[in-house]
């Protein structure tokens, strides 16, 4: 960050000296946003991860040739703040993520400005070198690993038509582990992104009492094991942490598939790397959806209405929570996540309020933005459902919606990847971060 004010500042020294030659150019402030200068680094960081070839945007944005006839719609999206895809309320709660792409006031602004002034290119000297993309058809983590993963499981294929509704495909399969292993990291990696909205990766496997508590499945599903989507590969899960695949254990899939005028097919693979046999972590990460066995109870969504239902899910030990993720249906329209702590203190993690179900957006805390929690907390989700004509995802205001699988009922809960901590570590956690605080 601090470098790119830094260039900036640079660059606005430089185009004052030139306005000061080029005397009496009125308007020159709208003028001097270029596509090469200012624009092409936004849309490098916040567009070309979907819009470039193979990928699920529709059309291509990496040079000024593929981005010119495209400025206006660009303006608009933006400026609606719909692109990129991006839905928490910056205004409240948590800011820092490991994905963000979202764009800054000053950047949409920019974006604006320049389509006002005509899209102009400038000089092409300015442009910032082009991103190097990793290759498609090989693993990420591989690298970091040093090696291919230990275990791949792959979806069948699935064929999307050239034109229609989106598709849900959930294939089931086994993982043939025959013992328990536990995962330092875990990617997603369907063949054709360019219909894959997004994949959600369960695991099903027999759970202890005292585990399952923690990990709370989604019925028919399982726990949230990892998954594809915006701006996410899959998961590396920090020292000292893991997750457990158990002997018998199965994978299953939840893929969203959206037609490109095109018929295409999709296999999704899933590569796990383990932790050396007989290695174990000193903390289990479980997948948890919170919220939903108190959704399967009260969902109640009368015909014509906008419903707000609550779930509480108390912390029986200190934890650190390493993602939000809300997950509703059609007629989902916010959600928020709250922290009552133990002393009656609250605190709003996190606001989804444009939530879209065409976007599974995961917002992924950074190391040190994660909210570690004391023993006795507990988490209030608080959900929105708009079943009114308003709802233009709606496919029919008149019915009533209760819980369920399909695609037309609804639900709602939080996939959250928790880490159980011990007491003393989340002393410690809070006192680093105590004097992380007052250092700065
Ligand atoms: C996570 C992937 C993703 C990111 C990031 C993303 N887009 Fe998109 N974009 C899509 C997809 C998929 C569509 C088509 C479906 C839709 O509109 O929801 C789309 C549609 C669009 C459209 C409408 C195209 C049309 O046919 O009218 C515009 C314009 C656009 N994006 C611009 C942008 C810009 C500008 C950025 C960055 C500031 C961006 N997008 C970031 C995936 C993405």
């Amino acid at each position: 960050m601090t470098q790119i004010k830094g260039c900036r500042f640079a660059r606005l020294a430089l185009s004052a000296a030139a306005f000061a030659l080029a005397a009496g150019a009125a308007g020159a402030q709208t003028a001097d946003v270029t596509f090469s200068r200012d624009v092409a680094p936004i849309l490098q960081r916040s567009c070309e991860g979907c819009h470039r070839p193979g990928e699920m945007g529709p059309m291509s944005l990496t040079t000024y040739e593929e981005v010119r006839p495209w400025a206006r719609a660009i303006r608009g999206k933006v400026v609606e703040r719909s692109m990129p895809p991006w839905h928490l309320d910056k205004t409240v709660g948590i800011q820092d993520f490991e994905n963000d792409n979202s764009l800054s006031d000053a950047e949409i602004d920019t974006i604006a400005r320049w389509v006002d002034a005509g899209a102009p290119r400038g000089n092409p000297a300015d442009l910032p070198p082009s991103i190097d993309w990793p290759e498609e058809d090989v693993w990420r983590l591989a690298d970091r690993y040093g090696r291919e993963p230990d275990l791949v499981v792959s979806s069948d294929p699935w064929t999307q038509t050239a034109e229609g509704q989106d598709q849900w495909w959930q294939p089931i399969l086994e993982t043939g582990l025959t013992e328990d292993r536990w995962v330092t990291g875990i990617e997603v990696r369907p063949s054709e992104r360019r219909i894959t909205h997004h994949s959600v990766v369960y695991l099903q496997q027999e759970e202890q009492p005292g585990d399952h508590e923690a990990a709370v499945d989604v019925p028919g599903r399982g726990s949230y094991l990892t998954e594809f989507a915006v701006g996410k590969i899959g998961d590396v899960f920090r020292e000292n942490t893991g997750k457990l695949m158990k002997a018998g254990s199965r994978i299953a899939f939840d893929n969203h598939y959206h037609s490109v005028g095109e018929e295409l097919v999709d296999s999704t693979a899933v590569g796990i790397w383990f932790h050396p046999k007989g290695y174990v972590p000193k903390y289990r990460v479980y997948g948890g959806a919170l919220g939903v066995r108190q959704a399967m109870d009260t969902l109640d969504i009368p015909p014509g209405k906008v419903t707000v239902h609550h779930a509480y899910v108390p912390l029986a030990l200190p934890a650190r929570l390493e993602n939000y993720q809300p997950h509703m249906h059609i007629r989902g329209k916010a959600m928020s996540m709250e922290a009552i702590y133990p002393d009656g203190r609250v605190e709003m993690l996190n606001h989804v309020a444009n939530f879209d179900f065409n976007w599974h957006v995961n917002y992924v805390y950074t190391d040190d933005s994660a909210p570690v929690l004391p023993a006795g907390t507990v988490i209030h989700l608080t959900a929105w459902h708009d079943n009114t004509e308003a709802n233009r995802a709606n496919p029919d205001h008149t019915q009533w919606v209760g819980w369920g699988q399909r695609s037309y009922d609804d639900m709602y809960h939080a996939h959250v990847n928790i880490t159980y901590l011990t007491d003393d570590d989340y002393e410690q956690i809070v006192a680093d971060r105590r004097a992380g605080r007052t250092d700065d």
